[in-house]
């Protein structure tokens, strides 16, 4: 089958960049992304690219160039799903906060309900790609939907996990380490994989991208994340002992990350993994692996889950006992709030948690990010936490100038390694705080021995 046209249901961090990317690499193929949410669709349609409701560097500009030729923006979704030969679901699978599995399940009701809608819609066979992170045989309770509608439909099911990592979504999907599509071992599932396959050719070599069954690719994407997460707790659990044993974990990273077998990336000790991804399908493997009665695998992944949970917490714990434990009505300026750098996306930002910490303990949050609004820092608040009516909104405030948020700070926490910070007039910011000036470098990134040098107490994590 030649696809011409595409719809993708969900216009997020997800279904927004890697669309772009395939309208901008296949000009002869129609692509039209949806979404229940108006407001969102407004955004992507802005008449200034620079105001589409993700920030990904490189993104405005690619959308500017392919929307209105070949990439549409829409709510219309059943038009796109009838008009489409493919369809990816891109929608959002968050941990469920209700029922079995509550706290830790993947919550499918966003995904089975597209399944209905594309059943209920389609007139012609179709190829219905799982785009979001799903738990391993998901595609089975779609099949069964789908091919439950009497109307005599065939549909084609393939995983097709998305690896980008936000922050570097555009270069991610312009030049993918792999692309992996999982398809149904049949002559039609196989010629199914042969048309998706078709579209990523247009600009990634073919020894790149990899055929499996449905259920491996499925469960690949959970277990990426899950080994990427592992690092960053494993080097946060080595920061921990660094700090009492006078080892420097930068040290420590550089000379493990030499080792090939090992290598050097995501090495980096920190305040702790943030987005929306890496909690959410560590606990959903948790959760599976339980599920099938595997309590030693369930527990042993739980673990760099309760890892990341201790160094949020202890870098909060940290901040108050340094300040000779009375934060009441300091002032403690934040840089950054992102849940990393190059993107405005805020999910599980480890900034919530230590914010929250703090607020608990009075203290007064200033907040400078360059990318987030004081909208979204509030609402993120709120989300984890229901004070009393106001309480966060009386306890923290953003800026749009980072001076302005550290003058007459206690202290500052670095929670996102967003590059500016490294380039601030540190002088500056020093003779405007109160003094002793505090800097608790959440993210390791700055020049620790030159702000000493200023006068400041540094403290890093991990030395
Ligand atoms: N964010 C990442 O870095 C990343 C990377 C790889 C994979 N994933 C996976 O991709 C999926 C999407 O993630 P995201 O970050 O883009 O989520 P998101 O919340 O940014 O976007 C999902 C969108 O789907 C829309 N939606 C939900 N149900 C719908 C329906 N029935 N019809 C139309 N629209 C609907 C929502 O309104 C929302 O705009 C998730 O499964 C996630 O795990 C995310």
């Amino acid at each position: 089958m030649k696809v011409t046209k595409i719809c993708c249901i969900g216009a997020g961090y997800v279904g927004g960049p890697t669309m772009a990317v395939i309208a901008q690499k296949c000009p002869h193929i129609q692509v039209t992304v949806v979404d229940l949410n108006a407001e969102r669709i407004a955004a992507w349609n802005d008449a200034d690219t620079n105001n589409i409701p993700v920030y990904e560097p490189g993104l405005a500009e690619i959308v500017a160039a392919a929307r209105g030729k070949n990439l549409f923006f829409s709510t219309e979704v059943d038009a796109a799903i009838d008009a489409a030969e493919m369809i990816f679901i891109s929608v959002n699978t968050p941990t469920k906060t209700y029922g079995k599995g509550k706290g830790m399940a993947a919550d499918l009701k966003y995904i089975e309900l597209c399944a209905r809608q594309i059943a209920r819609v389609s007139k012609d066979n179709k190829i219905v790609v799982e785009k979001s992170t799903l738990p391993v045989r998901t595609a089975e309770a779609l099949k069964s939907i789908l091919d439950h509608t009497g109307n005599g439909v065939q549909f084609q099911i393939l995983s097709n996990p998305e690896f980008l990592a936000e922050g570097t979504a555009v270069p991610d999907l312009m030049e993918p380490d792999r692309v992996l599509i999982g398809g149904d071992p049949s002559f039609e599932g196989q010629k199914a994989i042969d048309a998706l396959v078709a579209i990523y050719a247009n600009w990634v070599p073919l020894e790149k991208i990899l055929r499996t069954n449905v259920w491996s690719s499925e469960l690949s994407k959970l277990t990426a994340n899950a080994f990427l997460a592992q690092r960053i707790s494993s080097i946060n659990a080595l920061s921990e002992l660094c700090e009492k044993t006078g080892a420097d974990v930068n040290e420590v990273a550089k000379a493990i990350g030499m080792d090939s077998r090992i290598g050097p990336k995501f090495l980096k000790a920190s305040v702790g993994f943030g987005g929306s991804c890496f909690q959410k399908d560590i606990l959903n493997l948790v959760y599976i692996a339980k599920s099938y009665g595997l309590h030693e695998v369930a527990d042993y992944w739980e673990q760099v889950i309760i890892m990341n949970d201790h160094q949020k917490r202890r870098f909060s714990g940290k901040i108050v006992r340094t300040l000779y434990n009375t934060v009441a009505d300091k002032k403690i300026a934040f840089l950054g709030w992102a849940f990393k750098k190059d993107t405005n996306d805020t999910r599980e930002s480890a900034a919530i948690f230590v914010a929250d910490d703090l607020i608990y303990e009075q203290a007064n949050i200033a907040v400078y990010d360059p990318k987030v609004s004081e909208e979204r820092i509030l609402a993120d608040l709120d989300y984890l936490d229901h004070r009393a009516i106001d309480k966060n909104k009386k306890r923290v405030h953003s800026y749009y100038d980072p001076y302005a948020a550290c003058e007459g700070a206690h202290a500052i926490a670095v929670l996102t390694e967003w590059d500016e910070f490294r380039d601030l007039d540190w002088q500056r910011i020093f003779d405007s705080m109160q003094k002793p000036a505090f800097v608790f470098d959440g993210r390791n990134l700055l020049d620790g021995a030159t702000l000493k040098e200023i006068g400041f107490v540094y403290e890093g994590i991990g030395s």
